[in-house]
């Protein structure tokens, strides 16, 4: 499907193989848009109002204290993990050829983006923040 390269709905809908696939062409689409915003968005706040070399800790500590942070970065692991998972996983379909190895691959690209996913929601939404700094104290690392 993703080697037809269709540019509009109407050939989307023509080229898919299920409704499924052609709900992903749609959401590549829509989520792509989201994107744009969302890392430029977060790149402006942790790149140009703040310069890059005062991230610390108690920075992120504190941003990670505001909800609307928590929300917006959720937002932004949420898309950024399956525009990039299903893109990859085209790329996996479209350049390999043995069906056993594209299987494989596949099998490690969703465990490896389940695992980060996991992790990143946890960072996000798991634990106060005593309880993360009490976790960094143990393993050694000073905040
Ligand atoms: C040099 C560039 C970047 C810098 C300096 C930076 C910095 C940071 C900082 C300080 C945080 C934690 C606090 C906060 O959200 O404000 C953070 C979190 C995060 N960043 Fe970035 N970032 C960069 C690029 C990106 C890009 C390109 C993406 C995605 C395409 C991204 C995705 C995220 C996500 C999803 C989180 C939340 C982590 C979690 O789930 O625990 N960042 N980043």
């Amino acid at each position: 499907m993703a080697s037809a390269r269709p540019r509009t709905y109407a050939e989307a809908r023509e080229v898919s193989t299920t409704n499924f696939e052609l709900a992903w062409w749609v959401f590549m689409r829509v989520s792509g848009l989201i994107l744009v915003f969302l890392v430029f968005g977060h790149l402006w706040v942790n790149n140009i109002l703040v310069d890059p070399a005062d991230i610390d800790y108690a920075y992120v500590v504190n941003r990670l204290a505001q909800p609307g942070v928590r929300i917006y970065n959720t937002f932004l692991l949420f898309f950024a993990m399956l525009h990039g998972v299903n893109g990859l996983r085209y790329s996996i379909e479209d350049y390999t050829k043995r069906a056993s190895r594209r299987f494989w691959y596949k099998v490690i690209l969703y465990t490896v983006s389940a695992i980060i996913f996991v992790l990143g929601t946890m960072t996000l939404w798991a634990f106060t923040y005593e309880e993360m700094g009490a976790a960094v104290r143990a393993i050694g690392v000073t905040p």
